[in-house]
């Protein structure tokens, strides 16, 4: 085979589908955010402000954070040295650990290099727990959900994006006798729609099945706490698995499940995602505990959040542009074109200094390519003013539609 020829195929196919990948240098600048500084490919700067980051609070500059992360390096050194099993478990793990139990109401949590990894190497491992398992996956399902239910090898069912009937329906069919799980999200990020998780903790009581929640997009941001949107709803004990990731609102690394002592002692000790892997650095795991523990008691901050995707939302609906708005901190713009999304995002880089990475298939399915702004309490409103300033006249530029504000 032509191993080059193979790839340049590849390659090709995106850019004619529009779908290339291509990355914007950034360099985040601590105490500035969401300002940085683009490093274009001739070598010059521009300044930009950030308009699609997931450090949703803007934690990731947060002193209390970068303190905890200084002392733990200085204490500590950088990297952990080892896997959770030899020598890679230190107090600022265990720390962490206790700190997101206590966040979800669990007993236990365990730590995993990323939420990717956590839903991954659960999913996957969870079959080998309880054999015959099932496992009910929503159908707009994180990638890393997808996968690890596609490589557990145990059967899987597919219900229609929050549709607790055809839910309902799969189980209904399978046998009674059967063990169950139901997985799914609390807030979906592409279009920041919000799960059934009552409903869906109804169904698995009435069919035996045990719940698995992903609150990436939530943890920090919902509930008194930032415990997600099950603490907010008050559904935690409900539901038995809990995932999180700590690179988000929490603004660091890493991603985690809380769950019973059991739950938790099982699949530490058979998923190979979670054993044959090093441990987060301590320094990662102190500034992620100081950021959990902060934003247990920073309300303010949550709603600050809140009311700026509000204000967004409200003055980009007020120009009759298409957006989706589900009540989140989300704000997809839909476009509807993976070509035109990407000039949109260029011009909006180029002319405005406004960075917002186009959302593409398989991102999201064809036909609803998007921008996805994510305003945060850190964007002033001298920013959002440039940034609806700048929709305004591009949105007219590009001869896009907008909705009749008269209907
Ligand atoms: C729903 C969902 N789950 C899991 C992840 C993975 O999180 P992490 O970045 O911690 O790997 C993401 C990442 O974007 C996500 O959107």
């Amino acid at each position: 085979m032509d191993y080059n020829a193979q790839l340049e195929q590849a390659i090709d196919q995106l850019h004619e589908e529009g779908r290339y990948r291509t990355f914007i240098d950034i360099e985040r600048q601590r105490g500035h955010f969401p300002h940085a500084t683009w490093r274009k490919p001739d070598g010059s700067e521009t300044p930009i402000t950030v308009w699609c980051g997931n450090d949703y609070l803007g934690m990731g500059q947060h002193p209390a954070v970068l303190s905890a992360m200084h002392e733990a390096v200085d204490a500590a050194g950088a990297g952990s040295g080892g896997t959770r099993n030899i020598s890679g478990t230190t107090v600022f793990h265990k720390r962490l650990e206790a700190e997101l139990a206590d966040l979800h109401g669990k007993e236990s949590a365990l730590l995993f290099t990323s939420a990717y990894i956590a839903n991954d190497a659960t999913l996957s491992t969870l079959p080998k727990l309880f054999p015959g398992l099932i496992i009910y996956s929503d159908a707009l399902n994180h990638a890393s959900m997808i996968e690890g239910v596609r490589r557990n090898g145990g059967a899987k069912r597919i219900f229609r994006h929050n549709d607790v009937a055809h839910l309902r329906e799969l189980m209904a069919a399978d046998d009674p006798a059967a063990p169950k799980l139901i997985a799914f999200e609390s807030v979906y990020s592409m279009d920041g729609d919000f799960g059934p998780i009552e409903a869906i903790c109804d169904l698995a009581d009435e069919f035996g099945a045990l719940t698995y929640i992903d609150e990436v997009h939530a943890v920090g941001m919902y509930g008194p706490r930032g415990g997600g949107v099950a603490e907010r709803d008050r559904l935690l004990h409900r539901l038995d698995i809990i995932n999180g990731t700590l690179a988000k609102a929490y603004g660091v690394m890493g991603g985690y499940i809380a769950a019973s002592g059991r739950m938790c002692d099982a699949i530490r000790s058979y998923a190979p995602g979670f054993i044959f892997t090093t441990s987060l650095p301590p320094a990662v795991a102190a500034g992620a505990a100081a950021s959990v523990a902060h934003l247990k008691r920073d309300q303010a901050l949550r709603e600050r959040h809140q009311t700026q995707a509000k204000i967004l939302k409200t003055r980009l609906k007020g120009m009759g542009l298409p957006i989706i708005d589900h009540g989140s901190h989300i704000v997809p713009v839909i476009v509807g074109d993976p070509v035109h999304t990407k000039v949109l995002s260029d011009m909006l880089l180029d002319r405005y200094g406004i960075y917002v990475q186009p959302i593409n298939y398989p991102t999201v399915p064809r036909g609803t390519e998007r921008l996805r702004f994510t305003p945060s309490p850190v964007h002033g409103p001298k920013e959002l003013d440039h940034l609806v300033h700048a929709m305004d006249e591009l949105w007219s530029h590009c001869a896009l539609n907008r909705a009749d504000l008269s209907a």
